[in-house]
């Protein structure tokens, strides 16, 4: 009898784990994670509108919280290539990844937030866009952080660094 009872219970289950209602949630994380299309350059996006307020300078105060927000994304989104200190020496860059420039050269660190912002939006040379991956205002955040970095690395070597 208490056998019998935990056969039923098995396919009951197993009757959930196929259940359509998991299937359709699987269905709906696939169109999320589509696979990267280059963006013709000059091509508009739908929803822009609220897309161009998010990225219109000033940008969002920069709070701790947006500058912390900022270092969580890069360390998920940029640090694989960029480093997590930003000298270009990620894992994927281990791997043959064409290495980018230091953050810490003196004309990366000349870029503004703005312009930070500009190639998470398009990307740059061999690095592609991350639109369809970092929402504007953490676009903001993680441009925020990088700013802090390159302050920070000047901070604590000194007169700033050489280019590598
Ligand atoms: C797959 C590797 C990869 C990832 C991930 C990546 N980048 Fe890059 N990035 C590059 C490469 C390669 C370059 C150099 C591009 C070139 O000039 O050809 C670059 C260049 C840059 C530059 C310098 C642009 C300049 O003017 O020289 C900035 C700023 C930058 N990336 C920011 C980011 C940010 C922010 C993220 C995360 C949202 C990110 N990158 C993610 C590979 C990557």
């Amino acid at each position: 009898m208490r056998l019998a009872i935990g056969l039923i219970g098995l396919v009951l289950l197993a009757a959930c784990d196929t259940g359509t209602e998991q299937r359709d949630a699987v269905a709906s994380t696939r169109t999320v994670q589509r696979p990267y299309v280059p963006v013709p350059p000059g091509t508009i996006a739908r929803g822009t509108a609220a897309q161009e307020a998010a990225l219109a300078p000033p940008g969002p105060q920069v709070t701790p919280d947006l500058v912390a927000r900022g270092e969580e994304r890069f360390r998920a989104f940029c640090s694989p290539c960029h480093g997590a200190s930003g000298r270009g020496d990620g894992t994927v860059v281990s791997r043959g990844f064409p290495p980018p420039p230091s953050y810490h050269e003196e004309r990366v660190k000349a870029l503004s937030p703005e312009q930070i912002i500009t190639v998470i939006t398009r990307g740059k040379g061999r690095m592609y866009s991350y639109a369809d991956r970092v929402l504007p205002e953490d676009r903001w955040a993680i441009a925020h952080y990088i700013k802090q970095l390159q302050r920070d690395a000047g901070a604590s070597v000194g007169q700033g660094e050489a280019s590598p």
